[in-house]
């Protein structure tokens, strides 16, 4: 299907919760956040979004959900349909609703049921491969069960298990159509078939967070050397400081639902 120019990709984005304090926190030992400076920084990520073309929704913060503002865990949106998660964290399972609000405007929707567990930041999605991280947060049951929701649509569901991180995209993200930016500490990368791996900087595991969007690669600032790794490829890296949603355990994909525009 060729896309017309003028329809715009939607960023799906949720305010910073005043409690984001009170976060998850999985394999980080808890440290201090700055509220006003995190706020700062999650306005900065979207107008970067914004300058690169795409039309950024805002959803209100909810100062019961600390994680709110990491709408990517709610969702697998794909251009058939869009997977509404069931999240591995009970703390994070009320923050499903008012993205599949939004998301049912534009796709229609399907679930995985409660008896599963998975968040979308365990998806990586190649073509029509879905890679489902086996994590502190997405079950086999919760593979399983994207697999059979997907798999009308011609998707692939292959499962790779993580270790040492929080969620698959933690270690391995998306700079090509084949090819990743990874930490292979944490992922077997050879599950990854005939898919080309950069690794990240050693002095920096957790660089291999990046959002391929509109043609460009957003990667947090504090990862120089990575950073010039991708820049040597001729990727067009915009870079974004997200430092205090790292001590949240999160990164840069973390922070929104992208959502092609389909004409
Ligand atoms: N703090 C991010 C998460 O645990 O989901």
């Amino acid at each position: 299907m060729t896309r017309p120019e003028d329809v715009p990709d939607v960023a799906l984005t949720r305010e910073v919760s005043p409690s984001l304090a009170r976060c998850e926190l999985t394999f980080l030992p808890r440290e201090a956040i700055d509220l006003a400076r995190a706020v700062a920084q999650h306005g900065a990520y979207c107008r970067l979004l914004e300058s690169l073309g795409l039309e950024v929704v805002r959803l209100p913060a909810d100062a019961a959900q600390p994680d709110c503002c990491f709408v990517e865990d709610t969702a697998v949106v794909l251009d058939e349909l869009a997977v509404i998660a069931h999240p591995g964290a009970p703390s994070r399972r009320g923050e499903v609703e008012i993205v599949a609000g939004v998301l049912a405007h534009h796709r229609p929707l399907a679930r995985i049921p409660a008896s599963a567990r998975l968040d979308g930041g365990d998806v990586l999605v190649l073509g029509r491969r879905l890679f489902v991280g086996v994590t502190a947060r997405t079950d086999a049951a919760g593979a399983t069960a994207l697999a059979r929701l997907v798999a009308p649509f011609g998707y692939e569901v292959v499962p790779v298990p993580v270790t040492g991180c929080l969620h698959l995209k933690s270690a391995v993200t998306a700079i090509g159509d084949e090819t990743v930016l990874a930490n292979p500490a944490w992922a077997d990368m050879t599950l990854l078939a005939g898919v080309e791996v950069v690794p990240v900087d050693t002095d920096e595991p957790w660089a291999a967070n990046v959002l391929r969007v509109a043609g460009a690669v957003v990667a947090h600032a504090g990862f120089p050397r990575t950073i010039d790794r991708l820049a040597e490829r001729g990727l067009d890296v915009r870079t974004v400081d997200v430092g205090e949603f790292l001590k949240a355990e999160a990164g840069v994909t973390c922070k929104s639902l992208l959502v092609r525009g389909l004409g």
